[in-house]
């Protein structure tokens, strides 16, 4: 009896122990609305892949050298970033560590990321990566102004009812407790804007902004 008490208790323990590795290894993102993806990147472009390499990116502090994934790209816009033209794209080389997998078979992408000291851009599975196609009208259209015009409000995550907002200047993203994903409405028809008085509301992406912003639209 104590044997196996024993046993379970070991058993137990090296289950607990492995669960606690494996969530110490997985990569976790806090859903985001593409416009905060926009917001929160340095560099948003719309690229596909044309080359796929395993490169060294220097040792870490025990002397074992780090690997990321070298994407060579073609760019094929520029919605967000410095003045030039990115020809590749760095990521770690797992999905446990938020590298991200691209296909390398002319499908173009929409893809945020941030700008390195180096220059170089980095992309993790928290960044906002999607095939161009996939995208909604909206979300292509406001890439190219609108998401830009709500940087300075506040989008907060409603994850159970009820949600509260905090400041005039915050909307409410309610896609998961309505429709049980992320990718929902406001997420694909909707952006964040700054009104006149400096409040922020949803408006639909497909309509021209109004001058001063106040008359909320409905989808
Ligand atoms: C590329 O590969 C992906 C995944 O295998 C597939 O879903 C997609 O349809 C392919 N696209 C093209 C343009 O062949």
């Amino acid at each position: 009896m104590t044997w196996t008490a024993n046993s379970c208790f070991v058993t137990l323990t090296i289950l607990f122990l492995w669960r606690v590795e494996e969530i110490a290894e997985a990569c976790s993102c806090a859903p985001v609305h593409p416009q905060q993806a926009f917001c929160n990147s340095d560099v948003v472009i719309r690229a596909k892949v044309v080359g796929e390499q395993l490169v060294d990116a220097g040792n870490d502090i025990y002397g074992n050298s780090i690997k990321r994934i070298k994407y060579d790209i073609k760019q094929i816009k520029m919605f967000k970033g410095p003045t030039r033209v990115f020809d590749a794209i760095y990521t770690a080389p797992t999905s446990a560590v938020c590298g991200v997998t691209l296909v390398n078979n002319g499908t173009e992408y929409l893809i945020t990321g941030k700008l390195e000291a180096d220059g170089t851009m980095h992309i993790t599975l928290c960044d906002f990566i999607k095939p161009w196609e996939a995208t909604s009208a909206t979300q292509k259209k406001s890439l190219t102004q609108r998401y830009e015009m709500g940087c300075d409000c506040k989008i907060t995550r409603c994850r159970f009812i009820p949600c509260i907002i905090h400041s005039p200047a915050e909307c409410l993203w309610t896609d998961w407790v309505i429709e049980k994903t992320y990718n929902g409405g406001q997420a694909k028809h909707f952006a964040c804007i700054k009104r006149s008085d400096d409040s922020c509301a949803w408006y639909r992406g497909e309509a021209q902004p109004k001058r001063d912003f106040l008359d909320i639209e409905d989808p």
